[in-house]
């Protein structure tokens, strides 16, 4: 295994963050590839006969941590360059190491340029060495929670364990609020393609 990879399919010994396992009642399971809000309610148990729905567990981050890395995803907001869209965008990213990485949206005149915040945050960490993470969250403008958009998905899967959560944070936020979506990797790209996927043995 490639070592920028070593730490990120399993939460690293190192991290400082304490993480729990996610309760069963809680809210925000990510269930077969989609999201449920925190504020909805849990789903009904299936009929007996029915298969069992595999859910995708996460670890979850302590509260401190949480808001920790909500409020840098909210501050990171503001570096936001989006002059053509006017669509602002910030992420926030959690290391190993206890460290942030904060990103914004940059866009170009020749749109095609745009980078996104979630990239933004990760190629400014994976270019500093940073390759190992424990958790994202992302922010809008938008007074509910928005997904990242199929490039940034793909990018996060390379680096990012597939249990790893995702928190998308509504404009607005606040604890008392609440109203985030968390989901993980695996829940915005299921069935994904990946680094390991190159160390397959091939036929031809
Ligand atoms: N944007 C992001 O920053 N992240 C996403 O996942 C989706 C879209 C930005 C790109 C562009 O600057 C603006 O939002 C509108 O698409």
């Amino acid at each position: 295994m490639a070592s920028h990879l070593r730490g990120c399919a399993l939460v690293p010994p190192e991290v400082k963050v304490k993480f729990q396992r996610k309760p069963r009642e809680s809210t925000a399971d990510v269930v077969m590839g989609t999201i449920s809000s925190i504020s909805a309610p849990p789903p009904p148990p299936p009929p007996s006969s029915a298969p069992s729905v595999p859910s995708i567990p996460a670890w979850t981050l302590s509260i401190p941590d949480r808001e920790r890395l909500i409020q840098f995803a909210i501050e990171a907001k503001e570096g936001s360059y989006s002059p053509y869209s006017k669509f602002r965008v910030g992420a926030a990213l959690l290391a190993a190491d206890g460290s942030i990485i904060k990103g914004a949206n940059i866009e170009n005149a020749s749109y095609g340029g745009t980078i996104c915040a979630e990239r933004t945050a990760l190629v400014k960490a994976a270019s500093e060495g940073t390759r190992s993470f424990v958790a994202l969250a992302v922010t809008t403008d938008v007074a509910q929670p928005l997904s990242p958009c199929g490039i940034c998905r793909q990018v996060i899967r390379e680096f990012c364990a597939l249990r790893m959560p995702i928190l998308l944070v509504p404009a607005g936020y606040t604890i008392e609020k609440g109203g985030i979506m968390e989901t993980t990797v695996e829940g915005l790209l299921p069935h994904s393609f990946g680094p390991e996927d190159l160390e397959l043995p091939r036929t031809g």
